[in-house]
């Protein structure tokens, strides 16, 4: 068999049980992000969304959480960038977290719009400055000449600024929530006897929790 068909492990470290997981799925992610911390999972918030562009081609890419609040998921990123386009055309994605030490998923999906420009000031100023300015920097998905391209744009911006003690946030740079309308939770299992557990949201506003077949 290849190098790729070999690969292949037993996962077996823990089990999900519908009858014990928490009634509300953003508590559920609570718990398994602590663990994820816990187990020194590295970059425990990067998780990968995909997205729909033109003509319905999918995109996806990996992103860090920078917040779980108002019942959604928070992102951010660069307005104009291709992600971003894809977001003004379609506003919904799939998320997907992988806790391999963990031998864990969690996919999550729903719509996404952007969150105040008044949260994305908070985040933005709470970044290390040279990631402030590493914002304005960047045309995020932009074909560019060459790296000179970033760098003559980082010595230009640290010019700029050099007498500024708060960087302005760009208008083009912010953030994104996606608020599940589903979320389903993977836990690896002998024999690829998986548990799945999938929440899904009711209309009163609640959530319907069903085990799916691995
Ligand atoms: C671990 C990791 C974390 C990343 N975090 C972010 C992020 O929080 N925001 C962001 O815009 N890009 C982030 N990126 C870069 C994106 O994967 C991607 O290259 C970029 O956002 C452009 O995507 P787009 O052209 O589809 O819009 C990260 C990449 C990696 C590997």
């Amino acid at each position: 068999m290849s190098k790729y068909a070999d690969l292949r492990i037993e996962y077996k470290k823990a089990m999900l049980e519908e009858t014990t997981v928490k009634s509300d799925p953003l508590a559920q992610f609570d718990q398994w992000f602590n663990e994820a911390v816990a187990a020194e999972i590295p970059e425990p918030n990067a998780f990968t969304l995909a997205t729909v562009g033109e003509n319905g081609t999918p995109s996806a890419r990996v992103l860090l959480l920078k917040g779980v609040d108002h019942g959604g998921f928070v992102f951010y990123t660069n307005y104009t960038s291709d992600k971003a386009k894809d977001i003004k055309q379609f506003p919904v994605g799939s998320m997907v977290f992988l806790w391999l030490g963990l031998e864990r998923q969690v996919r999550i999906s729903g719509p996404i719009s952007k969150v105040s420009r008044e949260e994305s000031e908070a985040y933005f100023h709470s970044r290390p400055r040279e990631s402030q300015i590493g914002a304005w920097v960047s045309p995020q998905s932009k074909i560019i000449e060459s790296r000179d391209v970033l760098e003559q744009n980082l010595v230009e911006a640290n010019e700029r600024f050099k007498d500024v003690d708060v960087i302005p946030l760009p208008d083009f740079w912010g953030g994104y929530r996606l608020v599940p309308v589903e979320i389903e939770f993977w836990q690896g299992r002998p024999s690829r006897l998986h548990d799945r557990i999938l929440y899904s949201e009711h209309e009163n506003g609640g959530w319907r929790i069903d085990r799916l077949a691995p």
